[in-house]
């Protein structure tokens, strides 16, 4: 039986991925301090597939209860998905932001290497390659230039992770660089829940559908893009976490490996509008405003490395995203505060 620790593992994501990773047949251990996400969303997972997950409730910067993490469990990969992810509340928040993603790395690090576990999967982001001077972007595209200590912290983490291998060989590392991870559950169980008026824009969108949120805010309509506003390479979360899946099913070198995840096509701001339109059954309001300080036109992944060496591809299209996201806060319009 291979067990795996996924720290963050009851947020957007982790939860996503908890229920792939058990579906496939493998244990699943959490370790989450909920700060944004909720015990809930486990319940949801364990409902949807009628396995358990065992749950450490605190924070992977204590040393102590890493220790007696791996004091009591057999880990055999871990999955690093727990960090903090707002791109605006890190620059006003550069202390909290490093501290959170950076000591939970290295002391996670810490305790794995004296465990002897060294396989890790770490939740990277197409951040990392700042403004693209070449697209698709490809795994070797450059990588730097990030704009704010959220973007940077996951540069950083690269390199340490990095670092590690150089020092000790007998590591395995997968970098996962997601694009813009969007969708819910099919089953309407699970979902983004972002706390407050969320930043990006598909619970953006998804709000104004519902009827919270007046209208949607493009940011720009002036980009060298065919109909100006910014393009993204959105993909489905369940296609992100089945990604994860490929991860543990075919590695096995040692090494540091490093994979694009997304869909390889960019959607711009009003065709992802469009999408979520036709989803609800109805116009979606919106108006232009002058551009995001930050944001650059397009960003879109090369994803065959993933496809060749992992046999894994993106299959969810846009309109099984919008519908599934519309779908999950339809049923759950106030996130997992409704339980
Ligand atoms: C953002 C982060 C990125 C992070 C990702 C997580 C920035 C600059 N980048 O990516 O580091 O990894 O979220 O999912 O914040 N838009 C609107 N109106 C809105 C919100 C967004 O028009 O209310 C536009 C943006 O200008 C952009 C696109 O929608 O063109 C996507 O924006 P968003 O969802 O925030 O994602 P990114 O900016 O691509």
């Amino acid at each position: 039986m291979t067990t795996i620790l996924v720290t963050g593992g009851a947020g957007y994501i982790g939860t996503h991925t908890d229920i792939e990773l058990l579906n496939r047949g493998y244990d699943v251990i959490t370790i989450d301090n909920y700060t944004n996400s909720s015990p809930e969303a486990l319940n949801r997972v364990e409902k949807i597939t009628g396995k358990s997950v065992k749950r450490y409730d605190g924070d992977v910067r204590d040393k102590e209860l890493l220790e007696e993490i791996f004091a009591h469990n057999s880990i055999d990969w871990v999955i690093h998905f727990a960090g903090l992810k707002s791109v605006g509340e890190s620059v006003a928040k550069p202390i909290e932001y490093y501290d959170n993603n950076l000591s939970s790395t290295l002391v996670l690090l810490d305790i794995m290497r004296n465990h002897n576990v060294k396989k890790i999967v770490f939740s990277s982001s197409a951040t990392v390659y700042g403004a693209p001077q070449e697209l698709p972007l490809t795994e070797e595209s450059p990588i730097g230039g990030t704009t704010n200590p959220y973007g940077t912290s996951k540069l950083f983490q690269e390199h340490i992770l990095r670092d590690v291998y150089v020092a000790d060989n007998s590591w395995t590392i997968v970098l996962l660089r997601y694009f813009n991870p969007v969708g819910a559950h099919e089953s309407g169980f699970l979902g983004e829940d972002p706390k407050g008026i969320p930043a990006n824009l598909t619970p953006y969108i998804a709000k104004v559908a519902m009827g919270e949120l007046s209208s949607v805010q493009v940011y720009g309509d002036d980009y060298d893009t065919p109909d100006g506003t910014g393009v993204r390479d959105y993909i489905h979360v369940v296609d992100l976490a089945r990604g994860h899946v490929a991860v543990i099913d075919k590695i096995t070198d040692k090494g540091v490996h490093v994979y694009n995840l997304g869909t390889g096509h960019g959607y711009s701001v009003l065709q992802v509008i469009a999408a979520y339109e036709k989803a609800a059954g109805h116009k979606i309001p919106y108006t232009f405003q002058p551009r995001r300080p930050g944001d650059i036109a397009s960003c879109y992944a090369d994803a065959t490395k993933a496809e060749r060496e992992l046999g894994w591809k993106a299959h969810l299209d846009m309109a099984e995203m919008a519908e599934s996201s519309l779908n999950w806060q339809k049923q759950n319009p106030n996130g997992f505060r409704t339980a």
